[in-house]
């Protein structure tokens, strides 16, 4: 290695005594520009870790170790089980296949007369420009029995590796792929994942008597091609995506290449089925904005509207774009170019949410059960956004066009909110762990998937400590801040906020100690709260929390009718039952803190003790003394009986 790093270090290509062979004569040469060696004499040759592996005969992870060493590199090891490398074996071999035969097609297409003729033209003749079809990986698949599949056997590869990726039939006889122009299916990173191959007929359903001609066939699944967490285009599209920090969806392959083709280069397709969640996950990791180009009927577009939410839910801005009749975004940009597509998307396009509002209102016109049925359809979708600011002004612009009252939607929406984070919350409590991934998402171990709904409120799922007390007095902060109370002639905030005044800093739960604190603020800069003021808050974790605790959990019973008749039908409401309410939760609050104080205090008095501090130990006790007297008064009131410690 030294003698590579010396010779390197002259900077010039230089020749010296080849450390593999015995000549005398100067044959070995080193390029630093390249970084590489070669021996005209042994013909030994290859970069710095070849080096290392013929040179020090290290393996070579070792090489690479090595020089990591050598350059103060940190380099992360994974463990890999037997399995693990086992499959990425498989991948590596798929791929090589996938590979093989991509050139093979690309030969076919480019190089022989009758893909010249059959199907060269045949893209010509829709368009595409030959950079393209290389960019794209097209091909061609002649109408032969068994070409490809006698070629990569004759060129060494395995029959089983064939049958896996689908490049022939289950016994390994015929090409599966054949008279077909060929589409390369890349994976992000540009390998060769599958293929589709499209009938060149036309009308490709098959003509008469001529049976079903499937118009696209495509690659089964394998280890390396997962449908639904592939995007076509993906690859090709992701720098101008990220660069222009939008992503276009479209249907098709041909979609793709087309916009592609005319400068329009952040398109990927779904490959004909709506998007999925793995697919989203793919374009949510370079932008939050997605158009999507629908060119379909009114049903198959409805359809494919209902996969959106989940867009939603991540809180990304979804646009549609429909096109004029007949037209899909390959035509439209064949016949009046790429200038003229962006303009068109870029006038037509329209908010998702607003979109599909307009869209089932046409079909509900005077009949108010699907009216009604549309307004929940919405508001669904609409409780999915995380974002309340967001939220709010799509609860705002819907109740116009739907034509009803705005609170009757945003107490619908709430209504929802509240039962998803109850339903979480519930589920957390049931086990902790398996809260955080759900289970009805496919696991991926690259990009792990969260729920992304709720992710503020998971931070601190389970209630510990003394946060189901702290939680209780946000609550009535909330619920009841500005209400009188007779007796004492405050409001519940200005009785709450100044018995807990010097407990303020002492939330375990750091939301309810920002809630209380901020509440205290607002009395001290003479203002007052109310539940719109929470539930409108600018921070979205305030505003959910809001919304949680100001829903009655009665009102979203199934059966609350029977709630409602019976056993509670002698009860105060809780309405009126508030300053009891409060007076209650303030102790509870104060128990908790004065038992926390005791532990704590105790300690010191242990801890003077030990270090024979007389005074400071007399000093605590006093003061556990104080402690004591009004844990038990809080006790008393409550109706508790608290163990002497
Ligand atoms: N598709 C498929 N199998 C089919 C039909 C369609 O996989 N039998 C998928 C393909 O990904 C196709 C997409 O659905 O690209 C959209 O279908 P379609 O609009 O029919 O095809 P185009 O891509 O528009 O193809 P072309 O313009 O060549 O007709
Ligand atoms: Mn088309």
């Amino acid at each position: 290695m030294e003698e590579f790093v010396s010779l390197r270090k002259r900077g010039v290509n230089l020749l010296g005594l080849c450390p593999f062979h015995q000549e005398k004569t100067p044959s070995f040469n080193v390029n630093p520009t390249r970084n590489i060696f070669k021996c005209f004499g042994c013909g030994k040759g290859g970069d710095a870790i070849a080096f290392l592996i013929e040179h020090e005969k290290f393996t070579y992870p070792d090489a690479l170790r090595w020089l990591a060493k050598k350059y103060n590199i940190t380099v992360e090891e994974v463990e890999r089980s037997p399995e693990q490398m086992m499959q990425m074996q498989m991948a590596d071999s798929l791929y090589i296949v996938n590979d093989f035969a991509l050139q093979h097609f690309q030969q076919q297409l480019f190089d022989t007369d009758e893909g010249k003729s059959v199907a060269l033209s045949y893209f010509r003749q829709r368009g595409l420009r030959e950079e393209t079809m290389r960019t794209f990986g097209l091909g061609y698949a002649p109408d032969q029995r068994d070409l490809l599949v006698q070629r990569a056997k004759g060129a060494g590869h395995s029959l089983d590796l064939l049958k896996k990726t689908g490049l022939s039939n289950a016994d390994g006889s015929r090409d599966f792929f054949r008279g077909r122009v060929m589409f390369a299916i890349h994976n992000l990173s540009g390998k060769i994942a599958a293929f589709a191959g499209r009938t060149m007929h036309s009308p490709p359903q098959g003509g008469a008597g001529g049976g079903h001609i499937p118009k696209y066939v495509n690659s089964p699944e394998t280890e390396i091609y997962v449908k639904n967490r592939t995007l076509y285009g993906a690859f090709q599209a992701k720098k101008a995506i990220r660069q222009l920090d939008e992503c276009i969806l479209v249907e098709g392959y041909m979609d793709v290449i087309s916009l592609h083709q005319a400068g329009i280069e952040n398109v990927v397709a779904s490959s004909g089925t709506s998007l999925t969640e793995g697919q989203l996950q793919l374009i949510k990791r370079n932008t939050d904005n997605l158009k999507i180009l629908y060119d379909g009927d009114p049903a198959g577009i409805k359809a494919a509207l209902r996969g959106l939410d989940l867009a939603l839910e991540q809180d990304m801005n979804v646009r549609i774009v429909l096109l004029p009749d007949g037209e899909d975004p390959d035509s439209y940009v064949q016949k009046f170019g790429g200038d003229a597509f962006n303009e068109y998307t870029a006038r037509e396009s329209k908010d998702f949410i607003l979109f599909k509002t307009q869209l089932l209102l046409a079909d509900t016109k005077g009949d108010p059960v699907k009216k009604s049925g549309l307004i929940k359809d919405i508001v669904i979708s609409i409780a999915k956004i995380p974002d309340p600011i967001k939220r709010n002004v799509y609860l705002r612009e819907c109740a116009t066009l739907l034509e009803v009252s705005e609170q009757a939607l945003v107490s619908e929406s709430n209504k929802l909110i509240a039962n998803a984070m109850r339903k979480r919350e519930e589920k957390i409590a049931r086990s902790p762990e398996a809260a955080s991934d759900s289970p009805d998402r496919a696991p991926n171990p690259e990009h792990p998937v969260e729920d992304p709904t709720f992710a503020r409120v998971q931070e601190k799922p389970l209630l510990r400590g003394d946060e189901f007390q702290e939680r209780d007095i946000v609550r009535l902060l909330m619920q009841f801040g500005n209400h009188r109370l007779e007796k004492e002639d405050l409001t519940v905030g200005e009785y709450i906020l100044t018995d807990i005044e010097e407990l303020l800093g002492n939330f375990d739960n750091p939301l309810y100690g920002k809630i209380a604190s901020e509440c205290h603020d607002l009395l001290i800069a003479g203002r007052t709260f109310d539940q719109h003021y929470f539930i409108q808050h600018p921070a979205p974790e305030v505003c959910e929390l809001a919304i949680m605790l100001l829903t009655s959990p009665d009102e979203l019973s199934p059966n609350w009718e029977e709630k409602w008749n019976y056993p509670l039908q002698n009860q105060p409401l809780p309405e009126l039952n508030f300053p009891l309410d409060v007076r209650q939760a303030l102790d509870r609050f104060k128990l908790r803190k004065v038992l926390k104080m005791c532990q704590v205090n105790l300690g010191r008095v242990r801890a003077a003790s030990d270090s024979g501090d007389t005074d400071g130990m007399l000093r605590y006790m006093k003061i556990q003394q104080k402690l004591y007297e009004k844990r038990d008064e809080l006790a008393k009131r409550l109706g508790t009986v608290v163990l002497p410690k």
